[in-house]
C-alpha cells in the first residue's frame, strides 16, 4: 500500500501498529492503557526538500510515517513511544518522570464520571441531600490542575450537580451545582478526598444538608418554557454549479488558494504548506494550546485551570459536525479519530468541516461623475471545527479569503463553569447567572502558532509603532505629521502590546523586494490588544501558563515544539512550551522563525451568557502586507446580479415596510 501523504490526518491501520507493536513490547500483566495516538509531524528539512519535489512533478524522496504514544503501564507509570509506522518499529519507549501526567482518554472521563456516582461515600453525601422523588445527581469530572508540587498523582475532581426530576436527558444540571466535591486518583479510581464548596463571601464551609429546591434555568427547547418559536424563515445557501473549491486527499485548491488539512488529536486540525497564487504564505498554522483559568479566589477553585488541549486533546473530543447545523452551504467533511484505552482507533465522522461563504463585499468604488460601480464581493472558505471540553463549546474557524489574507477565528459557546452560591450573598469576582449559581470570571487564553514561510522560510518579525512627527520648522511645520517606527526581533522572546502606538507586527521576508514599495514583502497580523493572564506571577496558573502572560512571541523553528505550554500540561508544575524556547540565545531574524499569538478574552460572565452561552467572538487577521503588487483580487468577477440572483422582497402592503422595490 502506498504511504500516505507525510501531511496525512493518521490512518486507522497506522494507529493500530503503533498500540500493537507497544502492547507486545510488554507483558500483558503491564496492562498497557492508551491515552492519545497521533502522527508526528515529520523533519522540517527533510518535508522541505519533499515539498519542493512536489511541486516540481519530481519523484519525492521516501519520508517514513512516525506516530507517538501516550500510555500508562502499571496502573502509574507514565509513557511515551515513538513508533516509525512505515517501517513498521519501535524507535523509543520511555517511562516519563514520576509526577508527569499524559491527557485524559475521554473514555475513562465517562467511566471516572460512573465510578464516582456510584461511589459509597459519594452516595452517602447524596442521601444527605434529601432530593425530592426522581431527581438525581450528575456530575463532570474536571481537571485537577496543580497546587502542591510534591503531589504526583494523576487526579481527578469532580463537580457535582443536581439532575432536575423531569426525566430528560437534557436537563442543565449546571444550574444547580451542590456544594461537595470528591477527589479521586484518576487511573486506581481511589477516593481521596471530599472538598467542601463555600456558598457564602469567603471560603467557609459547611456540611452536607438537605438541598433546597430552586428553579433549573433550562436551555434546550423542550424545557426551556419558550412555547412560541420565532418566526425564521429559510436562508439557503445555493451553489447550483457546485463549489469553486477542490479536494484531493487533503489538498485543498480554492480561488489561488492551496494548501492542505490534516485532522489531530491534539489541535483538532493543522493547515500546512499555504500558498496564494503561487506565493508561499505559511509552513503550517494551528491552535496550539488555551489555558482556561478562573478568578474565584477561594479554594478548591484556585485550582481550576484547564488546558484545554493539552489535558484533553482538542481533537478527540471534536464533535460531529452537522449539515445545515454546523455548516451551511455545499459542504466538504473530514473525519477525525480518537482510540480507545486498548489502542483500538475509532473514527470521529466530519468533525472538520470545510465550505465557502459569501462575506459582503471585498471593494467597491463608485466614479461619482458616470455613476459607474465597479465591485467585487468578498468570499471566503472556512475550515471549522468544534470540541465540546466539559461545559463549554469552541469554535475554531480558519478563514482564508480571496484577497489572500486570513482571519483566524475563535468563538466560545455552551454553558458557563457554575458554582453554588447562597441566596443574597454577592461576590465581586463572579456573577449570579441563575438561583443559587455564580459563574466565576475567567479568562480563555488561546495560543496559535504561526509557522511562517513568506517567499520561503526565512523570515522576520517586525513591529511598527506609529508616531507623531514631532514639530519641526524644516520636517513638520504645521505639527500634523506621524510616521511608522520599525523594530526587529532578532532574539526569541515576546513582543510587549501597545495599542496607544498603533503597533503593528507583521512577519517580513527581508531578502524579498516588492516592486512598487521597495519594502520587503510580508504579512501583517492584525490583533487588537487584549488583557492577558491575570493571575500573580508566583501563582502556579502563570508558572503554569508563561504563554498567556503576552501576546505575541517569536522562537526559531525546532522539529517537534508544537505546543505553547510545552508537551504535557495536565497538573504540570510550569510551563515547559514558550517559557524555555523563547530565552535560548538563538538568531531568529531573517531565519525559520515561528510565531506564537495569543488571543486572550477575560469572560466577565452575564446573565445573558445562561443557559446557555451566545457566541462570543475573537479574530487574528493575517494580511498580505506589501507582498503582492497591488490588490491581488482583481481578477474576481464583478458583482453581478445575472450570477448572484438576488430577488425583492414581495410587498405584500402597499407602503409598508417592505415597499424596497429598486
Ligand atoms: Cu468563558
Amino acid at each position: 500500500m502506498a504511504s500516505p501523504h507525510p501531511f496525512e490526518s493518521a490512518k486507522d491501520y497506522e494507529i493500530r501498529l503503533t498500540s500493537k507493536l507497544i502492547k507486545d513490547s510488554y507483558p500483558a500483566s503491564a496492562n498497557v492503557h492508551f491515552v492519545q495516538i497521533d502522527r508526528l509531524d515529520p523533519p522540517k528539512k527533510d518535508m522541505i526538500k519533499y515539498l519542493a519535489a512536489e511541486r516540481e512533478g519530481l519523484k519525492t524522496p521516501p519520508i517514513p510515517r512516525v506516530f507517538y504514544a501516550y500510555y500508562y503501564t502499571n496502573d502509574l507509570e507514565f509513557n511515551k513511544a515513538l513508533v516509525n509506522v512505515t517501517a513498521g518499529h519501535i524507535i523509543t519507549k520511555q517511562q516519563q518522570p514520576q509526577g508527569t501526567v499524559g491527557p485524559f482518554l475521554p473514555d475513562d472521563m465517562m467511566e471516572w464520571e460512573e465510578h464516582c456516582n456510584n461511589h459509597p461515600i459519594v452516595i452517602e453525601e447524596i442521601k444527605k441531600l434529601k432530593l425530592p422523588s426522581n431527581y438525581t445527581v450528575r456530575n463532570d469530572p474536571w481537571i485537577y490542575a496543580t497546587d502542591d508540587p510534591n503531589e504526583k498523582r494523576p487526579l481527578v475532581q469532580f463537580f457535582m450537580y443536581v439532575l432536575a426530576g423531569n426525566g430528560h436527558t437534557e436537563s442543565n444540571h449546571y444550574s444547580l451545582p451542590l456544594k461537595f466535591s470528591p477527589v479521586f486518583e484518576a487511573f486506581t479510581k481511589k477516593f481521596v478526598r471530599m472538598d467542601y464548596l463555600p456558598g457564602g463571601f469567603d471560603a467557609t464551609t459547611v456540611p452536607t444538608g438537605p438541598w433546597q429546591e430552586v428553579q433549573c434555568c433550562e436551555y434546550h427547547p423542550d424545557l426551556n418554557g419558550e412555547v412560541v418559536p420565532r418566526d425564521v424563515k429559510p436562508l439557503l445557501i445555493s451553489q447550483p454549479e457546485g463549489p469553486s473549491f477542490t479536494v484531493q486527499g487533503n489538498l485543498v485548491k480554492w480561488q489561488g488558494w492551496e494548501f492542505r488539512v490534516s485532522s489531530t488529536s491534539r489541535e483538532g486540525f493543522a493547515v500546512y504548506d499555504g500558498y496564494f497564487k503561487g506565493r508561499q504564505v505559511f509552513y503550517r498554522v494551528s491552535l496550539s494550546e488555551m489555558t482556561v483559568p478562573y478568578g474565584d479566589p477561594r479554594a478548591p477553585y484556585h485550582r481550576k485551570q484547564a488546558f484545554d488541549l493539552g489535558d484533553c486533546g482538542f481533537g478527540v473530543n471534536g464533535n460531529r459536525l452537522a449539515l445545515g447545523c454546523d455548516c451551511l452551504g455545499v459542504i466538504k467533511y473530514m473525519d477525525g479519530h480518537g482510540i480507545h484505552a486498548n489502542g483500538e482507533p475509532f473514527v470521529i465522522p466530519n468533525t472538520i468541516c470545510m465550505h465557502e461563504q459569501d462575506d459582503g463585499l471585498l471593494y467597491k468604488h463608485v466614479n461619482y461623475r458616470t455613476g459607474n460601480a465597479t465591485v467585487a464581493r468578498r468570499r471566503i472558505f472556512i475550515v471549522q471545527t468544534i470540541a465540546t471540553v466539559a461545559n463549554y463549546e469552541y469554535i475554531i474557524n480558519l478563514k482564508f479569503v480571496s484577497d489572500g489574507s486570513i482571519d483566524i477565528e475563535a468563538r466560545a459557546t455552551g454553558i458557563l463553569s457554575t458554582m453554588p452560591i447562597d441566596e443574597n450573598v454577592k461576590v465581586p469576582w463572579g456573577t449570579i447567572v441563575a438561583p443559587n449559581c455564580m459563574a466565576a470570571y475567567h479568562q480563555h487564553i488561546l495560543s496559535f502558532r504561526i509557522d511562517p514561510a513568506v517567499d520561503g522560510h526565512k523570515n522576520t518579525v517586525v513591529f511598527d509603532d506609529t508616531k507623531k512627527l514631532p514639530k519641526d520648522k524644516e520636517l513638520n511645520p504645521y505639527g500634523i505629521g506621524f510616521v511608522s517606527d520599525r523594530k526587529f526581533v532578532e532574539k526569541p522572546g515576546y513582543v510587549e502590546q501597545s495599542p496607544f502606538t498603533n503597533r503593528s507586527y507583521k512577519i517580513i521576508n527581508e531578502n524579498v523586494i516588492n516592486p512598487i514599495s521597495k519594502t520587503p514583502v510580508g504579512y501583517k497580523i492584525s490583533m487588537p490588544a487584549r488583557q492577558m493572564l491575570l493571575a500573580d506571577d508566583t501563582s502556579f496558573n502563570t508558572r503554569r501558563a508563561k504563554f498567556a502572560t503576552q501576546q505575541v512571541w517569536v522562537t526559531k523553528y525546532h522539529d517537534n515544539e508544537l505546543f505553547a505550554a510545552g508537551e504535557f500540561t495536565n497538573q504540570s508544575q510550569k510551563d515547559t512550551g514558550l517559557a524555555e524556547w523563547s530565552v535560548r540565545d538563538e538568531n531568529v531574524r531573517n531565519d525559520d522563525c515561528v510565531v506564537w499569538a495569543t488571543l486572550g478574552f477575560t469572560h466577565i460572565p452575564r446573565v445573558e451568557d445562561f443557559p446557555v452561552m451566545p457566541v462570543e467572538i475573537h479574530n487574528i487577521m493575517l494580511t498580505p502586507f506589501n507582498f503582492f503588487d497591488k490588490n491581488p483580487a482583481l481578477d474576481i468577477p464583478q458583482a453581478n446580479n445575472n450570477f448572484n440572483k438576488s430577488i425583492l422582497v414581495e410587498s405584500k402592503e402597499e407602503g409598508g415596510c417592505c415597499k424596497t422595490k429598486i
